[in-house]
This record gives structure tokens, C-alpha cells and sequence, in this order.
């Protein structure tokens, strides 16, 4: 038997037995994950089936260009990421498939997230989809697997990722852009209930009651856009500035280091080196309570892109996959 595969298979029984064992401890039990090649700690979480996930990971939406998505990969596995998230709409999963292969890294160090495109948001049609990411990303498992938008037929889709789950071709299956209503309602009507929800988080936009929901349903809360995508002056923001200056650290690391003690999963997008160094040294610091009341100041009750909007909702059904946020208008 080739090593690939006896890794597998003993990764998959090491995460069974896992699940079985471990409980979810009120909501995530944070532990140290790895010391990374560059010898930065890094924290993970337990996820309600026991799997265990990065705390901090690499975000690569927009990066369309599959030999520049590669070069972002094999950056970010060498500064020491674990975690990428890419999904079907991006387009670049060929880009983190060549990378990946390209690296000497073991598959089962690598955490790879990438998500259901709403076309294929359908109960006959998430295999052939599911396979056809396996293919470009050229791996045999995927670890996270997330309904990308709440449109489509969400139930069928689910029942048809969780039959791939259980048939252990995915380590954990959950969702995105799901508010706290329509969540709730997802975790009482499925036989599992999603290991993750990833929505957007950031200090301009806090999600506190969602993030409530989460804990209550013990879905793990990752944040998509933790920096507002540079948006509204978040860098150069003085409440963030000081609290940086305070800890010797950037706005960047402040942010990050805000979510991680929410414990909250983070995915910052760059496609530069030592800025993947700088979000990635986060762990060497703590907030204090005055810190987090100056964050808390911060919310503006501006959702953003908004799930409940009939403009937004009829905007997405239309995309195209591979269309950019940035060139419909709505980033
Ligand atoms: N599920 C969903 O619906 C959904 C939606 C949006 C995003 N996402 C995921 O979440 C990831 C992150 O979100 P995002 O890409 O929207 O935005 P983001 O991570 O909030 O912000 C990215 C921006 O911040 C800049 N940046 C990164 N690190 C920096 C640093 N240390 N100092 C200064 N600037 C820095 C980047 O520029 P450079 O690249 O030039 O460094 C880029 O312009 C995405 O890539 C994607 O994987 C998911």
C-alpha cells in the first residue's frame, strides 16, 4: 500500500476516533496546533465532530491567476499556513492543487477548505461538483466543505454532502453567509449539524448575537473579510492604531489576535509574503479588557453585503462562477 494512502486512512480513523472521544467542551476547546516552519505557534480549534482546525488561515478569494495562486500557496505553506480556503467560484483550486503537490508537506498537515458553487447547490448535482474540486485540488479527501450561499436547494445539497461525508470523503461539512435564523433552523431539521459557519466578521461589523447562535448550536464560527477587505479606513483606523502601538504589533495582528480570542476562526486574503508573516505572528500576545471595550466601540451596524436584501439574493443566483466580487459592484 502506498504511504499516501496508509496516511489516509490512518488520519481518517485517528479523526473517528476523535470525534468519538472528544466533547466539544461549551464551544471550542483551543489547543496548541503545530510549531510552524518558521517556528510561529499556532492554535487550533476542536470542531463539534472532534476534527481539529487551524485558528488561523490563508484566504485567496480574487486570485484568479493559477500559476500566482500556486506562488501565494507554496509562500504561505513555507511561512507556515496550514489552512486555505478557496471555493469552486474562485476558480483557482487547480492553483492550490499544484501547490500542494509541489510541496514535500504531508496531505494530512494541510487543512483545505473549499466551497459548493449555489449551481451545484442541488442534491444531484454535489458529487460530480464535490469530485471535480477533489480533481483540481488533486486530493482524494477535502477537510471543510461549505454550502458557499444560502440559495438554491439548500437541504438537498446538504443530504448529499453529508451522505460524502459520511462515506468519509470530507473531514466536516458546513455553511456560509447563514444568519442566525436561518441557521438555527438548518441545525434543527439536519442529522448533522454544520461544523462551521462562515460569515463575515470584523471590528466594523462584530456579529455578537450570531456568533451567540454558533456557541448555542456548537457550530464554529469562521470570519471571512477580517479586514473588511482594507475597506472604511480599517488600517489607519486611531482606536486600532493605538491598541497597536500599545502592544508593539500592526492594526492587522490586532485584528486577528481580537478574533482568535473570540475564538473565532480567521482567513485573512493577502498575496504578499511578510504580510502572510505579520497575520500569521499572532500568538505571542494577549487584549486586555480595555482593548476589547475600544474594539467593542468600533460596531457600526453595517452588515454589508446583506443576505436578507431580494436585490443581493437575486445578484448572486445570477453569478457566473469565477465572476469576482470586486467586478459586480457589490464588493
Ligand atoms: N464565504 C464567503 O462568502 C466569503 C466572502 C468573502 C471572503 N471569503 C474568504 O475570506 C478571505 C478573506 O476575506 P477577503 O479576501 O474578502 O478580505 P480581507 O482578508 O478582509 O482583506 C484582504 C485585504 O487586506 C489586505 N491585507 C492583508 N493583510 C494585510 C496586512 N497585514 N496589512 C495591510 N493590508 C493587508 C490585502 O491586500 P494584499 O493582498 O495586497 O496584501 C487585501 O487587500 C477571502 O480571501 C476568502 O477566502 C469568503
Amino acid at each position: 500500500m502506498d504511504n499516501n494512502k496508509l496516511n489516509r486512512r490512518e488520519f481518517l480513523k485517528t479523526s473517528a476516533q476523535m470525534a468519538g472521544i472528544m466533547a466539544f467542551g461549551g464551544l471550542i476547546s483551543q489547543q496548541a496546533f503545530a510549531e510552524t516552519a518558521k517556528g510561529f505557534k499556532t492554535e487550533s480549534l476542536t470542531l463539534n465532530n472532534g476534527i481539529q482546525m487551524p485558528m488561523l488561515g490563508l484566504g485567496i478569494l480574487n486570485i484568479k491567476d493559477l500559476k500566482e495562486c500556486q506562488r501565494v500557496i507554496e509562500d504561505a505553506l513555507e511561512v507556515g499556513y496550514r489552512l486555505f480556503d478557496t471555493a469552486q467560484s474562485y476558480a483557482n483550486e487547480a492553483g492550490v492543487g499544484a501547490a500542494i503537490k509541489a510541496t514535500g508537506i504531508k496531505r494530512e498537515e494541510i487543512f483545505i477548505t473549499t466551497k459548493l458553487f449555489k449551481d451545484y447547490a442541488t442534491e444531484d448535482k454535489v458529487k460530480a461538483a464535490f469530485d471535480e474540486s477533489c480533481k483540481k485540488l488533486q486530493v482524494d479527501y477535502v477537510d471543510l466543505f461549505l454550502i458557499h450561499q444560502p440559495i438554491n436547494d439548500l437541504y438537498g445539497a446538504w443530504r448529499a454532502m453529508s451522505l460524502l461525508y459520511k462515506q468519509k470523503r470530507i473531514r466536516a461539512i458546513g455553511v456560509c453567509n447563514f444568519y442566525a435564523d436561518r441557521l438555527v433552523d438548518f441545525c434543527m431539521n439536519n442529522e448533522i449539524i454544520p461544523a462551521v459557519n462562515q460569515c463575515a466578521c470584523n471590528p466594523f461589523r462584530q456579529e455578537l448575537e450570531l456568533q451567540k447562535q454558533c456557541e448555542e448550536y456548537r457550530v464554529a464560527y469562521e470570519a471571512f473579510s477580517p479586514f473588511a477587505q482594507g475597506k472604511n479606513g480599517i488600517f489607519s483606523n486611531k482606536t486600532l492604531q493605538e491598541i497597536a502601538k500599545k502592544h508593539n504589533k500592526s492594526v492587522a495582528q490586532v485584528i486577528l489576535r481580537w478574533l482568535i480570542e473570540r475564538k473565532i476562526v480567521a482567513i485573512p486574503k493577502t498575496t504578499q509574503k511578510e504580510r502572510m508573516r505579520e497575520n500569521l505572528n499572532i500568538f505571542d500576545f494577549k487584549l486586555d479588557s480595555h482593548d476589547k471595550a475600544q474594539i467593542a466601540s468600533l460596531e457600526t451596524g453595517n452588515v454589508g453585503l446583506n443576505h436578507r436584501d431580494p436585490a443581493v439574493i437575486k445578484w448572486l443566483n445570477e453569478r457566473k462562477i469565477g465572476e469576482s466580487l470586486a467586478t459586480s459592484g457589490k464588493k
